[in-house]
């Protein structure tokens, strides 16, 4: 009796320490079981896939979400990004069923086979999130990232169309190790900008991916291509620097061929001319300080700078000639007959008949003796000066006119141009 009265007890005593046992188990959350389980023998340096040959297909769903800054002149284009990723750990499977239904945990990204998927564009690349955040895991291995990323990419920039100008960047991702039989990524359907933020300076056109594929050093190389494309917002530009080039060049017109001025003032306006070209300057120095040193092209609004330097030195050019002219009444030079063609004046006032040159010297005689102190000499230059002076005053007016009409038609046609583009 006692022999079976400690056998009960004993076995008891069995039964209780399974059951001590099962409790103290079950007190564990399924969550840490299941991990426990699953990375029992996992080395995270394996590709985990449990065939040899068979590739791991990486999905690529990176998440624009905005442009931090683009430099020109550096060729630089850096954004804020949250770079997705999903693929198979054929390693970390579990059956629901054996573990309350439980479809999915959550692991450490440190913790975890990561594919080396490299942006080969970047020149720089600063992870916001940290490499222990969390990473969710489904029963069937599939694993899904999201990381946190400021990312600077070079970028070859086309500033042939500046201000108006519409960039393609090529943003390239692929495994930096693993060739096409080991890693295989492939793009979302469509690229997600959901969480784009507009930029103040830039319009986003559009984000596409394709599928290339890469040789490099004999093997063969899977790249997703994911293009780029935006346009610069041509305001700012046209506000704070072609505007003010207009301006400038059609107060330099209207300042250097103001007619009705004496000699001084003539001399004035050249100093006006060259000051005016002096601004110009700048405005060009600004401009070309946004550029690539290298550029391959004159951008537009630089192109249209230089145009309107041009017109300035040619106008200043032609008041100096015009400034020459007003004073060549001084040496009794006649107007030649093509400046008076021009000018639309006749020689109406000079005599036609040979014979005039005898009466006035004849005229200057009589004068002479009857003691009077009077040049008839003088007189005549004194005409010569105002017909000279008409003739200037006409020029003046007349290059007025066609300059104003140039820089209008040169501005127009810039213009119509960077709108077109624009559109393209
Ligand atoms: C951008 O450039 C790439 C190659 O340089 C080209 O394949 C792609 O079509 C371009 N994208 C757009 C939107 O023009
Ligand atoms: C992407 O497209 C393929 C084929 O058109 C389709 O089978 C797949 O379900 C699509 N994937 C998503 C996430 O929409």
């Amino acid at each position: 009796m006692s022999i079976i009265g400690s056998l009960i007890a004993t076995l008891h005593c069995v039964f209780l320490l399974t059951v001590c046992q099962a409790d103290a188990q079950s007190a564990k959350p399924v969550q840490q079981i299941i991990k426990e389980a699953i990375f029992q023998n996992y080395d995270k340096s394996i590709r985990p896939s449990k065939s040899v040959n068979a590739p791991i297909k990486v999905l690529l769903n990176p998440a624009l979400y905005s442009f931090v800054s683009v430099s020109i002149a550096e060729q630089t284009l850096t954004f804020k990004q949250w770079f997705r990723m999903r693929w198979k750990d054929e390693f970390l499977t579990w059956n629901p069923a054996a573990y309350n239904g439980v479809t999915s945990i959550m692991v450490s990204r440190a913790d975890v086979w990561l594919p080396d998927i490299m942006l080969l564009e970047a020149t720089e690349i600063i992870q916001l999130d940290d490499e222990q955040y969390a990473v969710a895991l489904q029963y069937d291995g599939s694993i899904a990232t999201s990381v946190d990323q400021l990312v600077t990419v070079h970028c070859q920039f086309d500033v042939v169309d500046f201000p108006y100008d519409t960039q393609n960047c090529t943003l390239r991702y692929s495994s930096w190790m693993y060739d096409a039989s080991y890693i295989n990524p492939y793009p979302n359907n469509r690229t997600d900008l959901d969480a784009y933020c507009e930029n103040d300076e830039w319009t986003l056109r559009s984000f596409t991916s394709r599928i290339k594929q890469m040789q490099a050093d004999g093997m063969l190389f899977v790249e997703v291509a994911y293009d780029l494309k935006f346009t610069r917002k041509p305001p700012y530009y046209i506000t704070s620097f072609f505007w003010p080039a207009f301006i400038i060049t059609s107060m330099a017109i209207v300042g250097v061929f103001t007619p009705y001025s004496e000699s001084g003032s003539r001399v004035e306006k050249v100093t006006f001319g060259l000051t005016a070209l002096l601004t110009m300057a700048v405005i060009l120095m600004i401009i070309t300080s946004e550029m690539p040193k290298s550029s391959n092209g004159i951008p537009l609004l630089g192109i249209y700078v230089i145009i309107e330097i041009v017109v300035i030195a040619v106008a200043t050019l032609f008041a100096t000639l015009n400034l020459h002219l007003h004073k060549a009444w001084m040496s009794g030079t006649p107007v030649p007959s093509c400046l008076l063609a021009i000018t639309c004046q006749y020689r109406s006032k000079t005599p036609k008949n040979p014979n005039a040159v005898e009466l006035i010297s004849a005229a200057q005689k009589a004068i002479d003796n009857a003691g009077l102190n009077i040049n008839i000499n003088n007189m005549k230059s004194e005409e010569l000066h105002e017909q000279w002076m008409r003739v200037t005053d006409r020029l003046d007016i007349m290059l007025l006119i066609i300059f104003f009409i140039l820089n209008c038609i040169v501005t127009a046609v810039i213009l119509l141009t960077g709108q077109a583009k624009l559109e393209k």
